[in-house]
């Protein structure tokens, strides 16, 4: 016996279905099954396979630095306290960009890296804060140098890994003729189904809501569900739901029979308007016509574009073993931020079209200034982007005049680089493939966190080592840092139960006080009955957390709450242990446990009370509510343990 092994605490099996929060807890043990081992085993392959394809190709890999200074790719960055500079903080890299071009400058004309970048950005399936980077510039290049470099990469992991063979060149398409086709500019081009402009056929019904849209410049945008005649109304009520999610105020639609169009609002379009409406979508018996129409074009094409995948995801049209690349070009280069102030779309130090380097000098016509950006999606997702770059400085300059950096901002953030291009700055361009998207795309995965070893949940936290965690003050003291405002700044919690009432439309208040630390205290601010306050005391079990809520006015009667639950030990948490469960500070925790995966246990007491308020994640705030909602959405067990 080389070791004795504890009763794992999940199955390590691949057909054995695990809540993610465990599968990330126990994340060695996870990646102990062979789908995991293969999936990392893959991404190791890739990483070989791309970098013996660069050196064949005598790129050089070179590492950038990881502690620099703030780069703009859009994202928030994350910083570090810079302990022998206090009060100055290092930026983590949202990508190699800047050091990269700098290598260009220095004579590395052909550097790569699979590089980490960092951002602090909402996570989602195909987003994590660290994630990698297939990173690459050149010299003396223009797009088709880049794009054939990256086909070829793409060829060659797929001979090795995959022992596929891929057909290159991938297709091209403008955004503009991406975002008219498909509603979106990373498309999923493994199914047709593409979105029909009828705006000049509808302008001239008397349907107001597409009249109404057309009269203020906007668009009526329409596709055809082949064969979902048969869709019931439950199901379009759904898809109502699902595009007001884009902004849509509905989702209108029209069936076609025997007969021709079918709807409650057919009656609003003259036989020919219908027979004109037939002809741009292709329209035959059995098929169904959604459309949307809005003043605001980018709502009209974002609906629609995300009704089409979910139609396909619904209608299966999606080959799942089918690999669509494409490329997207001729993105614009500037658009209004919400300040109504230009910002770049992509990357301030990319080239305009060599056609529009005349408009960027004199910063006329700035909407319609293209740029040379390219994006890479593969079945609807991007997977990588990249430009020209813009070497020289005078033209550089003007891309943050229009953005409306005066000259000592340029300088202050981008001196260095714009110096740089004084000194012989040859012209250069490059790419940048997220790897794990890549990666996941090629093992079939529909999330990043599938291909990385320890990956971050939702909320940015390693739920393996407990990260992010609270520091010393020993730690601080020596980073010149005071956390005063950042303990109200557990408002997250607070946060995360408003999501919930809200979308359970559930009516609260919340109340703003003084810090307060008992139940007295509380009721007094907060202007309510003592037996109205709860105390949600997180006790300790020889199987983990429980929280057991009793009204403020009453204890903990530990031996009747051990009747209850059947647990042989409980003891009351102590003020670490009640930070480590709920990340709140003791006598803030509010009575939802739930939210920390923790089993709630009500007294009869608090469910007595028609309303009851609690501290909710911090001292200065509280949530005032029916006890009857709460209890809808705790859904505690409800006893009797208070004395
Ligand atoms: P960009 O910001 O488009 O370009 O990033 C390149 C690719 O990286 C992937 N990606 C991510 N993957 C996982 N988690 C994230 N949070 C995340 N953010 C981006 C995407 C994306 O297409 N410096 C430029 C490249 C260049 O111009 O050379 C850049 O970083 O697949
Ligand atoms: P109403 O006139 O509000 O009863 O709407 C009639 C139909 O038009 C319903 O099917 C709505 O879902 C749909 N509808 C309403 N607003 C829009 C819109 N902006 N675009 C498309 N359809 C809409």
């Amino acid at each position: 016996i080389l070791n004795e092994a504890e009763t794992p605490p999940m199955e390590i099996d691949d057909r054995v279905a695990v809540h993610e929060d465990m599968r990330l807890k126990y994340r060695y043990l996870d990646l102990r099954k062979p789908g995991m081992q293969h999936s990392i085993l893959t991404r190791h392959k890739v990483a070989k396979a791309v970098r013996d394809y660069f050196d064949s190709l005598n790129f050089l890999e070179i590492e950038t630095p990881i502690l620099t200074k703030s780069t703009p790719e859009g994202a928030r960055d994350y910083l570090v306290p810079s302990r022998i500079n206090p009060g100055k903080f290092y930026a983590l890299p949202q990508s190699p960009q800047i050091f990269k071009q700098l290598l260009m400058v220095s004579g590395f004309d052909r550097y790569f890296q699979i590089a980490r970048c960092f951002r602090d950005e909402d996570l989602r399936a195909d987003r994590q804060p660290e994630f990698t980077q297939i990173d690459v510039e050149m010299s003396f290049v223009d797009e088709d140098d880049v794009t054939e470099a990256i086909e070829g990469m793409i060829k060659h992991v797929w001979r090795v890994v995959l022992d596929k063979d891929i057909k290159i060149p991938f297709p091209r398409l403008t955004y503009g003729e991406a975002i008219g086709r498909y509603g979106l500019d990373k498309p999923d081009t493994r199914f047709e189904m593409h979105l029909v402009d009828v705006t000049d056929i509808v302008k001239h019904s008397n349907f107001e809501v597409f009249t109404k849209a057309t009269k203020q410049e906007g668009i009526v945008k329409c596709i055809n569900a082949k064969g979902c005649a048969n869709f019931s109304r439950t199901v379009i009520d759904g898809l109502t739901i699902f595009v007001g999610t884009y902004g849509s105020k509905g989702l209108a639609w029209m069936k076609v029979t025997d007969k021709g169009l079918e709807s409650s609002i057919v009656k609003f379009f003259d036989a020919k308007i219908q027979k004109e409406l037939m002809k741009a979508t292709n329209a035959k018996k059995e098929d169904l016509l959604f459309f949307v129409g809005d003043a605001n074009h980018e709502l009209v094409n974002n609906a629609l574009g995300y009704l089409r995948l979910e139609l396909a995801k619904r209608l299966k049209l999606a080959d799942n073993n089918h690999f669509s690349f494409l490329w997207i070009v001729d993105f614009p280069f500037f658009t209004k931020d919400d300040y109504n102030k230009w910002t770049f779309t992509h990357n301030p130090f990319s080239a305009p079209k060599k056609e529009h380097m005349e408009w960027l000098l004199k910063k006329q016509n700035v909407s319609k200034i293209l740029t040379t950006q390219y994006d890479l999606v593969l079945n609807g997702t991007e997977i990588g982007g990249g430009s020209i770059r813009n070497h020289k400085p005078e033209a550089l300059r003007c891309v943050f005049e229009i953005m409306g950096y005066n000259k000592e901002e340029t300088d202050e953030k981008f001196g260095h680089i714009i110096e740089s291009f004084s000194y012989g700055a040859p012209p250069h361009g490059g790419i940048a493939i997220g790897f794990d998207r890549f990666v996941a795309m090629i093992t079939g995965n529909e999330s990043i966190r599938e291909v990385i070893v320890f990956p971050k949940n939702k909320a940015a936290e390693s739920m393996m080592e407990d990260a992010p965690s609270e520091v010393s003050e020993k730690q601080l003291q020596e980073l010149h840092i005071k956390l005063d405002f950042v303990k109200d700044v557990r408002n997250v919690v607070l946060d995360k139960i408003r999501d919930i009432l809200n979308k359970e439309k559930i009516e609260y208040e919340v109340l703003e006080h003084k810090p307060v630390f008992t139940s007295k205290e509380a009721a007094e601010v907060r202007g309510t009955e003592l037996k109205q306050g709860t105390k949600a005391l997180i006790c300790k079990t020889e199987e983990g957390f429980i929280q057991a809520v009793v009204s403020g006015a009453k204890e903990l009667d530990i031996g009747k709450l051990q009747k209850i639950t059947l647990y042989k030990k409980i003891e009351l948490a102590n003020a670490k242990e009640v930070r480590k469960a709920t990340g709140c500070n003791i006598g803030s925790v509010p009575p939802f446990g739930n939210l920390f995966n923790i089993k709630v246990y009500f007294d009869k007491s608090v469910v007595e009370n028609d309303i009851v308020a609690f501290n909710a994640g911090t001292h200065t705030k509280s949530i005032k509510m029916k006890a009857k909602d709460l209890v809808k959405v705790v859904n505690p067990v409800i006893g009797e343990f208070g004395k």
